[in-house]
């Protein structure tokens, strides 16, 4: 089987599927959590070059004050862990967003991975925490008003090469697959500029559900398809 070169997913699904169970949401990321530790090493194990996931968004802090500090606990333990996966796998961990609402501690943790595994390129793993694509653009433009004033940009258009640079994703190919899990069909802010001609793939299945052999489906699908970029085939 042929596997994209960069899959993007958004985990979906875990508070309703703990319901379903008669558990907390808690539950659900508990075991949504996991998955995603199985499912890296699984994906890296299939040869994908990068993956990126959506753990956390910019408007992820509407929701209760207890569900926001159980997330941000298990990304404390699953960042420790990740690292460990790094070695492994060989991967080179990035987490996009903007750290600087996150709790000091947490941003240590994550300078400490990013670092950790700077030198490896067996594969790219992106996390999204505290991410959201119009924050992202925000931040961008911020950036690139400030280095056009101090002269560190050449006059002129800024092409989408020179743009680019600015996002948090810089230097990534953007994504071939998009999977969304549970049912939703929309993208809820997630990498507005990079998913322009990115395959979307939607599956009722909960993330915590999403296995293996779901991934194979979602990939002989994207496989089937007729892939365009504005051109005529
Ligand atoms: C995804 O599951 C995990 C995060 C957004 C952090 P949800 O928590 O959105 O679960 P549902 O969509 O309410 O079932
Ligand atoms: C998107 O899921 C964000 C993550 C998976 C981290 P949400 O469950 O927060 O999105 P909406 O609210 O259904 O659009
Ligand atoms: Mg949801």
């Amino acid at each position: 089987m042929k596997v994209p070169n960069h899959i993007a997913i958004i985990l979906d699904g875990n508070g309703r599927w703990a319901k379903r169970r008669g558990m907390p949401r808690s539950y659900g990321h508990i075991v949504g959590c996991n998955n995603l530790e199985k499912m890296c090493d699984e994906i890296c194990e299939m040869g994908v070059k990068y993956l990126t996931v959506y753990a956390f968004s910019t408007e992820n802090w509407k929701r209760s004050a207890d569900e926001v500090k159980v997330l941000m606990n298990l990304f404390r333990k699953y960042l420790r862990r990740v690292e460990m996966k790094a070695h492994k796998n060989r991967m080179k961990v990035r987490i996009i967003g903007d750290p600087s609402a996150l709790a000091p501690d947490l941003q240590e943790e994550i300078r400490e991975v990013e670092e950790a595994s700077a030198d490896y390129d067996q594969m790219y793993f992106q996390i999204a925490l505290n991410y959201g694509g119009r924050d992202e653009i925000e931040r961008a433009v911020t950036r690139i008003a400030e280095d056009a004033s101090n002269g560190k940009l050449p006059e002129g258009r800024v092409t989408g090469e020179i743009f680019e640079r600015y996002l948090d994703t810089a230097g990534i190919p953007d994504p071939d697959l998009l999977i969304r899990t549970s049912g939703e069909q929309r993208i809820s802010n997630f990498l507005l500029w990079q998913l322009a001609y990115t395959e979307f793939y939607f599956t009722d299945v909960a993330w915590p559900d999403f296995h293996k052999q779901d991934l194979i489906e979602a990939i002989e699908k994207y496989n089937g398809r007729d892939r365009r970029f504005g051109n005529a085939k």
